[in-house]
């Protein structure tokens, strides 16, 4: 199992924080934001792992992570030209990942999970993790069955289906490659993430499976400041 942790985009919405740093970089109380899906990838057995960055910080992360040593992994970086899409993080890390499978973590979701089980049970087919949200039009929003099996997933539906959000961590087999390659970009010009799920879910191979305990999607101040707040209180037990 590869690891890859995207963490390119333009953070827009943490504007002023991030007009001269990457949101990744930020600050969840005492340590960076990417630490964290870092760590998650880490506790979960993954040592070799593929960092996507924007253009524009590229040094900044080399000079904050390094190879890898120190955390007893290896790091591969790769840059993201543009930000077109979480689905591209399968064309960037095409030869990274080779023949094997690959978990992808956004590099601004926090999780109290550990994923070990979920990974290493992993055979084929992909695997994404759904969350009860407040806010389900900022997400890819599944649509459940009564026997709460997932019929469909839409990308921030103005009228959403559901209010169970995916969450930013996927495991994929390595049909992923394949399958983000063949998308084509939607209105906002990105190949999205969604559009994978879905043809894993035609396929029939897509297990929606549930987050357990926290999870914070950090790209706005207010769900920024909860991790911040979260972080603290579990370093303070
Ligand atoms: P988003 O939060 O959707 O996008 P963003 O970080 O550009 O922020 P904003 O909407 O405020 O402008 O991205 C989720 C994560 O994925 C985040 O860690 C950035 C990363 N990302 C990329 O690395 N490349 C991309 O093409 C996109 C869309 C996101």
């Amino acid at each position: 199992m590869k690891g890859i942790i995207l963490a390119g985009g333009s953070g827009t919405r943490l504007h002023p924080l991030t007009r001269v740093t990457s949101k990744q970089l930020l600050p969840i109380y005492n340590k960076p934001m990417i630490y964290y899906p870092l760590q998650t990838l880490l506790t979960a057995g993954i040592t070799d792992i593929l960092i996507i960055v924007a253009p524009d910080h590229a040094g900044d992360f080399l000079k904050l992570l390094g190879s890898g040593k120190e955390f007893g992994c290896k790091f591969t970086y790769e840059i993201q030209d543009k930000p077109e899409g979480l689905a591209q993080a399968f064309i960037i890390g095409e030869n990274f990942i080779g023949e094997d499978s690959v978990t992808l973590v956004l590099g601004d979701n926090v999780y109290e999970q550990e994923f070990a089980d979920e990974i290493t049970s992993f055979q084929k087919g992909g695997r994404v993790f759904a969350k009860k949200v407040s806010d389900p039009n900022r997400f890819g929003v599944v649509e459940f069955d009564a026997d709460q099996k997932a019929l469909s997933i839409e990308e921030k539906p103005e009228v959403p289906k559901s209010d169970y959000a995916v969450t930013g961590l996927y495991i994929y087999d390595n049909s992923v490659i394949e399958k983000a390659k063949s998308l084509t970009p939607s209105p906002r010009g990105e190949i999205e993430i969604t559009d994978i799920n879905n043809l894993y879910l035609q396929e029939g191979t897509l297990d929606v499976a549930f987050v357990k305990g926290q999870w914070f999607d950090t790209g706005t101040f207010e769900s920024l400041n909860a991790a911040i707040e979260f972080a603290r209180s579990r370093e303070l037990m």
